[in-house]
Parts: structure tokens; C-alpha cells; sequence
């Protein structure tokens, strides 16, 4: 009964890990998880205020497939005044968090015949994504060994007449890793020889970055490819408001308008008075996003550190976002038996590597209180010293 599409896809592993967790745990076992993808503090006051105030003013209705006029227009306004892009109102698609940005641009952007360019390791629905929407899928390797940084030179040599669209991720889940001014200089200048590349940012963790790196948006270093260059962000895991579902595809207005066409005849609008919310977190000060970013920063050393006191553990540091992706393939275990393992044994769960394209990896994420991340060290410990 199935199409060919939905035969192929499959099911978000980190998900679905973390719904295992979660279960054996309503069981009664006890469970350390080191496996969400999702900031475990609570969505600032002022914004759940917001978002309170317009349920009570009535924010009930259908809206705009496009999102909230106000909510778009201060989009535009962030990405102009912050990330140095200027844009649009018409440039700005509020979405179902990141997420659907992701899949409506995939969907108006690619087809069959057309080559997704991805950089490996990835955040895994980026390939589903490109696949439902008929295209195949180029990985392009960026190992440990290069700081899981993207090389212009790689691109360069991975792109072909069929390479339509390219993703950054930056800060990238799972590696941490953030393109620097320079590497994104020189990717544009690559971009400037392809004028057939599109590229996606996709930039939900831009507030998450470690001390010493910065974050920069390629569209704000080359304004000439800006009719090219996709931004998708979101409210998640800067406001810590992943269950809101707020994000956000801006680009050129022509392809925006195709993915506003698309949201209209899918999910319409986004919840009306979530915007409202997302409305004063955009608008706000950003010192809660600040503070956040702090603690992560304190939880991503302790995570760290405490990888590398681990024997036969070899780690490239994250330089942000919230996950570290250490390779323990010195233990001769595919990254799922590992995974399996560690949750059957030790009530440990992380994510297996080969998710993200790198089966000699797994990612532990430090989106967790300290003493949760000092509790998953210690079982991480255990088992390793037991194989
Ligand atoms: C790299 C990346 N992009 C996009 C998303 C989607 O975020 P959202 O919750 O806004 O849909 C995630 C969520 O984990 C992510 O890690």
C-alpha cells in the first residue's frame, strides 16, 4: 500500500532513542539519557507571557500561511540588524520549527536528478529530507582528522553539473564544529565559480558557540550570492523552546513565496499565539540567550574533559552547539552495538554515530544537568572498562 517514497524513509533515530529512554524509564529503570537533542532549561518567563497574553487577547484563528506580519517582520529585522543579512519582510517564512524550513525548501528547490551536497558527519534528516523530495545525496568527508570542518577545496572537487544544493551547518550537530570567517570566505569564492549551488544555512545554533569561535552568517561575507544563500533558524534551542515549533526559511523572495505556496496547501500556519511568543524572544533582550549559551559552555568543558580522561576515547573538541562526538572505534564496536549496548547495560543513552554518516563516532549531548553528565561519564566509564 506504501508509496516508493514513504518505503524508503526512515524513522529519526535520535527520536526514536529518545522515546526508548524515556519508556524504560517509565518502567522504572533507572536511566541516565545523554541522547536529546533539546536544551533542558525552561522557556524564558517573559516569552511564555507573551505567548499567554495573546492566547487570553484571542490569537486563536487561522493566520497567514507566511506567519504573523509582526513576527516576520521582526525575523527580517534580526536577520538584518544581527547576522548583517538585510532582508525582507517577503524574504521570511515562519515555519514549524526549523525543521519544516528544511523540508519546504528541499521540496521547492529539489527534484529527481538533482545532488544534495552534505557534509559528513550531518544531522541526519537532511538526507530523508533530500530523498523525499526525489533527489540523491552527496556526502562529501569531513573527518575528525580536518576538525569536521568543511574544505572548499573537497566542495569544489565533489560538486558536479547535478549538485543543486549545498548544506552548512554551522554550529554543526553533531560535531560542534563552526566554520570560521575565513573557511566561509573561502567556500564563497567556490560558490562564485557553480552559479547552478544553491547553499542552505542552516544556522539553529547560532547562540551556541564556545569561547574563542564566533558565528557568522555566509550571506552577511558574500551579499553577491545572497539571491542563493538559504538562512534556516529557529526559537529551539537558543530560547530553549523546542516544543514550541518555531523557525524560520529566509531567502530569496521568489523560492520563499514557492515555500509559503507549499505550507499553505500543508499545515497553514504556525499555533497563532506561539508566534506571540516567539515574537517577544526575537524582539527581546538576549541576555536569557546568553546566560543559556554560559551554562552550556560550562556543561560542554565538563563533558569534554571528562571524554578525555576516557582510555581509547579520541575526541575532537566541539566548538559548539551542545553535543560532543567522540570516535570509540579503539573498541572494535559499531556505533549501534555501542549504543545498545551502553542502554542495556548501563542505562546509558546516546545516539549512534552511523545516524550522522560516521559509524566510528556516538554522540553524547550535554544538554543535561552537571550531575547527569558526571552520572553518564561514570557509566560510560564502566562499561568500556568492562569489554
Ligand atoms: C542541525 C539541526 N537543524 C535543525 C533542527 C530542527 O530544529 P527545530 O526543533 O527548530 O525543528 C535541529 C534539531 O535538532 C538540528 O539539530
Amino acid at each position: 500500500m506504501l508509496s516508493a517514497r514513504a518505503k524508503a524513509l526512515r524513522p529519526s533515530l535520535t527520536l526514536a532513542i529518545a522515546a526508548k529512554a524515556k519508556q524504560l524509564k517509565a518502567e522504572g529503570r533507572d536511566i541516565c539519557s545523554l541522547s536529546a537533542g533539546e536544551p533542558d532549561f525552561e522557556t524564558p518567563a517573559f516569552i511564555r507571557a507573551a505567548a499567554a497574553a495573546a492566547l487570553e487577547a484571542g490569537h486563536t484563528r487561522y493566520g497567514p500561511a507566511a506567519g504573523e506580519p509582526a513576527l516576520r517582520q521582526a525575523i527580517a529585522a534580526k536577520l538584518s540588524g544581527e547576522n548583517l543579512v538585510p532582508t525582507k519582510v517577503d524574504q521570511v517564512l515562519v515555519t514549524n520549527g526549523g525543521k519544516q524550513a528544511l523540508y519546504n525548501l528541499f521540496q521547492v528547490l529539489l527534484e529527481p536528478g538533482d545532488s544534495l551536497l552534505l557534509p559528513a558527519p550531518y544531522w541526519l534528516s537532511y538526507p530523508d529530507m533530500a530523498r523525499l523530495a526525489g533527489a540523491s545525496v552527496t556526502t562529501i568527508p569531513c573527518g575528525a582528522d580536518q576538525g569536521f570542518h568543511l574544505d572548499a577545496a573537497a566542495l569544489e572537487a565533489a560538486i558536479t553539473p547535478a549538485s543543486k544544493l549545498l548544506v552548512l551547518n554551522s554550529p554543526g550537530n553533531p560535531t560542534g564544529a563552526v566554520l570560521s570567517r575565513q573557511e566561509l570566505e573561502n567556500i564563497a569564492a567556490v560558490l562564485r565559480r557553480h552559479p547552478q549551488l544553491a547553499v542552505v544555512c542552516d544556522e539553529i545554533y547560532e547562540y551556541l558557540v564556545a569561547p574563542g569561535h564566533q558565528h557568522h552568517s555566509l550571506a552577511a561575507l558574500a551579499p553577491d550570492l545572497a539571491d542563493r544563500i538559504f538562512i534556516v533558524g529557529g526559537c529551539a534551542k537558543g530560547w530553549a523552546m523546542t516544543g514550541w515549533r518555531i523557525g524560520w526559511l529566509a531567502g530569496n523572495s521568489a523560492v520563499v513565496a514557492a515555500a509559503i505556496a507549499l505550507q499553505s496547501q500543508s499545515t497553514s500556519n504556525v499555533c497563532s499565539f506561539a508566534q506571540y511568543g516567539a515574537l517577544a524572544a526575537v524582539q527581546g533582550p538576549r541576555d536569557c540567550v546568553r546566560e543559556m549559551a554560559a551554562r552550556f559552555d560550562l556543561r560542554r568543558e565538563q563533558l569534554c574533559q571528562g571524554l578525555l580522561k576516557l582510555p581509547g576515547v579520541s575526541l575532537q573538541p566541539p566548538e559548539g552547539a551542545f553535543y560532543a562526538f567522540p570516535d570509540l572505534s579503539a573498541y572494535g564496536l559499531d556505533s549501534m552495538t555501542l549504543c545498545n549496548r551502553l542502554l542495556d547495560q548501563v542505562g546509558l543513552a546516546v545516539v549512534p554515530g552511523v545516524a550522522f554518516g560516521e559509524d566510528r563516532c556516538i554522540r553524547l549531548s550535554c544538554a543535561a544537568a552537571t550531575e547527569a553528565i558526571d552520572d553518564g561519564l561514570e557509566r560510560l566509564r564502566g562499561f568500556l572498562a568492562s569489554l
